[in-house]
């Protein structure tokens, strides 16, 4: 019987991905992996195997992957500090005897690619590349649900700003890139493999706007919504950081959003695939539905 373990098990991620394994494999081969194992109560409940283990405390780790056979590594939100992170959980996989480890990494890592997060990735994918074992790589697309404030601001102000250009980007539900781990746990034939994980059509800005004046013009909850011309702002990097700090948000995000801007602009989250449905058997869920969904 195989045994699959996940990391991060407590995340939205990571539950998403456990209510697809607890379909299709018996809960006894299941082992979640967290900082918080009593936040994973219920999966426990239904009998999943919950461990403690944080990256940060590489002790944690060899009794966290013991008798592991595939491991889900959800890449942590310690953004510039993780690689370390993600090579001490590798190591530990090997030395507990996890045979193949999947991994969610991002569209694109290259130097070239202005996203911030794009150097841990590249790192932990060369780290897995060297690790001796077997592994597969999910480049997850950005997560469409986080489109719906940026839609929302945009009905209350009648402007949607962007320093992506004319850019796009293939938004990818959280709920396909769970279900595409899933797959990729549970099937063979994925080792070695790379798959860009994305939603089933590349949006830009100018997209996004028309969405927004849709959702403008048809009200919300039968009420009328703030603006209903949208206007699309085009800003460069500065600008966009500027911005986002002067709405309230902390230096580190505005740059971290501001780095995903740029690397829309330049044409690397752009990429559509068929991995989902390939995966999965899925048709991925398109951003506007997810948009209109959350604004009904
Ligand atoms: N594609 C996108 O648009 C997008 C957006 C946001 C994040 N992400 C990436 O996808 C990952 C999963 O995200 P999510 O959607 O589940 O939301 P999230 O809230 O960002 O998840 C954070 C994850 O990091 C784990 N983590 C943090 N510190 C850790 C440590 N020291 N050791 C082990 N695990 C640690 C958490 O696990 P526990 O709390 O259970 O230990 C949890 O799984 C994120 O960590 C981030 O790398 C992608």
């Amino acid at each position: 019987m195989t045994t699959i373990g996940i990391t991060g098990a407590s995340g939205p991620l990571g539950r998403a991905t456990t209510d697809f394994l607890l379909r299709a494999v018996d809960p006894r081969q299941l082992v979640l992996t967290t900082r918080s194992p009593q936040a994973l109560a219920d999966a426990a409940a239904r009998g999943a195997e919950v461990r403690r283990a944080d990256f940060a405390d590489p002790r944690t780790l060899a009794t966290a992957f013991a008798g592991v056979d595939r491991l889900l590594l959800i890449s942590t939100d310690a953004i510039g500090a993780r690689l370390d992170q993600h090579r001490a959980a590798i190591a530990a996989a090997a030395g507990a005897g996890v045979r193949h480890i999947v991994y969610t990494a991002v569209p694109e890592p290259v130097p070239a690619n202005p996203a911030l997060v794009v150097a841990d990735h590249a790192g932990t994918e060369q780290a897995l590349r060297e690790s001796g074992l077997r592994w597969t790589v999910l480049r997850n697309n950005l997560y469409a649900h986080m489109q719906v404030p940026v839609i929302e601001q945009a009905l209350a102000s009648g402007r949607l700003v962007t320093n992506g250009g004319a850019g796009a980007t293939a938004y990818v539900t959280r709920e396909d890139c769970a279900a595409a781990a899933a797959a990729a746990l549970t099937q063979d034939g994925h080792e070695g493999k790379v798959y860009d994980i994305t939603g089933p059509e590349a949006l830009t800005a100018a997209d996004l706007v028309t969405l927004a004046r849709e959702i403008g013009s048809r009200g919300i909850g039968g009420r009328e919504v703030g603006a209903r011309n949208i206007e699309l702002v085009t800003v460069d990097d500065a600008a966009s950081v500027a911005g986002l700090r002067a709405a309230g948000l902390p230096d580190q995000v505005a740059q971290l959003v501001t780095s995903f801007g740029a690397a829309t602009r330049g044409g690397f989250l752009a990429t559509v695939s068929p991995a989902v449905a390939d995966l999965t058997g899925r048709t991925p869920t398109a951003l506007a539905d997810v948009v209109r969904a959350a604004l009904k």
